[in-house]
Formats: C-alpha cells, structure tokens, sequence
C-alpha cells in the first residue's frame, strides 16, 4: 500500500516516495457524493495507490478523475484504473483531452475550462489556467471551494521523504510562483494573478506535504 493520510475530513493524500533526495508522488482522493480521485500516479505505482484507494471507497464507485496535465505520474495508470471502474471519467482541459483521446486512451473525457464549476454533491471544485501541457499550452489546476484547497499540481513541489503528510507554510512565500515552474512570464503573471484571488487554506502539492496555511 502507498502511505495514506486524511487531510480534512473527506479528502486524503495517497503518497509513494521514489528516487533520490525522497521525491514524493501525490494523488488525492476527494469522497462526495460523486468522489473525484484527483491524478493516477504512473503504472509501477498503481499497485499499491489502487489498495490505499480501495481502502477508502469502492474504486468503481468513484466519479471523476482529474487530470491536471498529460505526464504519467497525473495520467499514467488512467487505463488501469478504466479497468478497475470503465464509467471513471477523466475532467480535463482541452488540450489534455487531445491527448487521451490521440494516444486512444479514452474516446471522451469531460472538457473543462477555468471559470468552470464541478459538483460534487457537497463540495464544488472549480478550475484555474495552469501553462503545464506541452509547449507551455493550457492545463489545469483544481481548487476545493469548501474546504479552500487548491491542488497544485506540480506548480509548488516540496522534497525530503520522512516529513509529516501536512507542514505549517509561509502563505506569500508558498503560494510565490517560480520561473522554472512557469518559465514563461506573461503566464506566470496570469496564473499567479488567479490564485491571489482564491482563498487557499491548504495546498496539496502533487509532490510534498500538503502546505497549510491556515493562521
Ligand atoms: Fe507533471
Ligand atoms: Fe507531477
């Protein structure tokens, strides 16, 4: 099993750590009425995040699964999880769906844009621009709107294997978008503007702790 942490009530943290320095892989599981797994993880790993998830909810019953950008640790394992539950459906940009569809990974996933909102009963998630697709084209972020969660994806990246599943965090410093991160500036700019916006209580990094920010 990946080691598994609740982050608030209804959302948890699968974690695997892999390669030197203990560089953490991340995927999160949001429970609802329609529960949302948000990232795969890539195939050698989905062993053992597919128990930890199992552990939580019927992986055939879960909804949706959120795909920030096409790389194998966000969208590796899609087929396998298809094979575990065929009516997940994937909830990405559109140039994401391209590529699922391209690649003849899945006919026909749920577009998405930011602005857009998702319900998941209870909670609702709504999506922000994120250059992450290739060329630096349109991905997305994700952000809880009740428990103020942003999940961000490689965009904030922590290292160090061992650390608690949740550290206290610095907002201005956390939430400062690097170049490397985005190395284009106009849409380092734009991205950064959207998220000052949002009211961020936690960010669950797809690699790290989650950074609380909460005072
Ligand atoms: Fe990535
Ligand atoms: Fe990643």
């Amino acid at each position: 099993m990946a080691q598994l942490d609740k982050i608030v009530e209804g959302v948890y943290r699968i974690s695997s750590t892999a390669g030197p320095g203990g560089f953490s892989f991340n995927q999160f599981l949001v429970k609802d009425e329609k529960s949302i797994l948000i990232h795969t993880g890539a195939v050698q790993q989905f062993k053992a995040v597919a128990d930890s998830i199992g552990s939580i909810v019927d992986i055939k019953q879960i909804s949706y699964l959120f795909i920030s950008h096409f790389e194998s640790d966000e969208c590796g394992a899609l087929c396998n999880f298809l094979g575990l539950n065929p009516n997940l459906i994937p909830v990405c940009g559109a140039i994401t769906a391209r590529q699922l569809q391209g690649f003849g990974l899945h006919g026909s996933p749920q577009i998405v844009k930011p602005g857009d909102e998702l319900s998941l009963g209870k909670r609702k998630l709504s999506f922000i621009s994120y250059p992450s697709e290739m060329h630096l084209w349109e991905g997305l972020l994700t952000y809880d709107t009740t428990d103020k969660i942003l999940f961000s994806s490689d965009l904030f990246v922590a290292r160090g294997a061992g650390e608690a599943a949740i550290k206290k965090a610095n907002r201005a410093e956390a939430m400062k978008i690097e170049a490397r991160s985005i190395p284009s500036e106009e849409g380092r700019t734009k991205c950064q503007a959207a998220l000052d916006q949002l009211d961020i209580q936690l960010v669950a990094v797809g690699h790290g702790p989650v950074l609380d920010l909460r005072p």
